[in-house]
């Protein structure tokens, strides 16, 4: 883990929010000079960003690493995508070229990757809901540098909403979409797609199921996983304060290994916050 001043490379607007309220805009990805930090970066995993100039706002945002730049020894930095929704997302959006950001990271355990020795030819499916997005496209990146084949199914409340679709193409992935409003691909929610594409299709070379998005979605997409015996990691947006274990205010109930009843609690932001959904007990 790494405390460093990140200089911003850009910070950009590349959605509008749906609905525009007092002029607040929508969603950023801002890129940050970090080497050292991107070095250690791992897909799932995230930073603590101080967002304005001050101590106010106090916390930092957790935010998840969206792309890992520059390979090798040529690793320049990461890109952050984000929602303006509060005062902090509203004071990083305003951050410009040049500016340089407070950033703690890489935190957490980040996604496992397929193993080709258990999986000779391993297979994955992505799914995201809403902002959910940001850390499947460094995922998306990484699977195809290793050679492994991923279908990614995105959804959203709108066609407008629907982010990042060029980014996981590029990354050779073939992507399904789903809006609740129908205004672009299927219309329904994305556990519904989940499950249409698993009764309709052969899964059973299916290795592993990667999920970011609100709780009422990684729940329902838990529960097909488990229906349909694949196996499945989400990635939880649980609120955080600190990041690294100190606060202990960002718990989340989980099976004690072994046992049909009870729990133990771990912590999202050291523990996780990827977790295997066999694991978790949803509220
Ligand atoms: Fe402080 Fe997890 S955010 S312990």
């Amino acid at each position: 883990m790494k405390d460093i001043k990140a200089k911003v490379i850009f910070n950009e607007e590349i959605a509008p929010r749906t609905t525009r309220v007092r002029g607040v805009p929508g969603y950023f990805r801002m890129g940050l000079e970090a080497p050292s930090l991107a070095r250690l970066a791992k897909p799932g995993q995230f930073v603590q960003v101080r967002c304005g100039e001050t101590t106010d706002p106090l916390l930092r945002r957790p935010l998840g690493i969206h792309r890992v730049k520059g390979e090798g020894s040529r690793v320049k930095g990461i890109e952050i995508l984000y929602e303006v929704v509060g005062i902090g997302t509203k004071l990083l959006s305003e951050r410009k070229s040049g500016d340089v950001v407070d950033v703690l990271g890489p935190l957490g355990n980040g996604f496992n990757l397929p193993s080709f020795t258990l999986h000779p030819s391993p297979f994955t499916l992505l799914i995201a809901g809403g902002i959910g997005v940001a850390p499947l496209v460094f995922l998306a990146e990484v699977l195809a540098e290793r050679k492994i084949k991923s279908v990614v199914l995105l959804g959203a409340k709108t066609k407008k909403k629907i982010l990042c679709e060029k980014d996981f193409k590029r990354a050779g992935a073939e992507v399904h979409i789903t809006t609740d409003d129908g205004t672009c691909g299927c219309k329904g929610l994305v556990p519904k797609l989940f499950e249409d594409i698993l009764r309709t299709t052969n899964h059973e070379s299916l290795t592993t199921i990667y999920a970011c998005g609100p709780e009422p979605m990684l729940k329902c997409i838990a529960g097909i996983s488990e229906r349909y015996s694949v196996h499945c990691q989400a990635l939880l947006e649980e609120k955080m304060a600190c990041g690294f274990g100190a606060c202990l205010g960002c718990t989340v109930k989980v099976r004690q290994a072994g046992r049909e009843q009870g729990f133990i609690n771990k912590l999202t932001c050291k523990d996780g916050p990827v977790f295997d959904t066999r694991e978790l007990i949803w509220n």
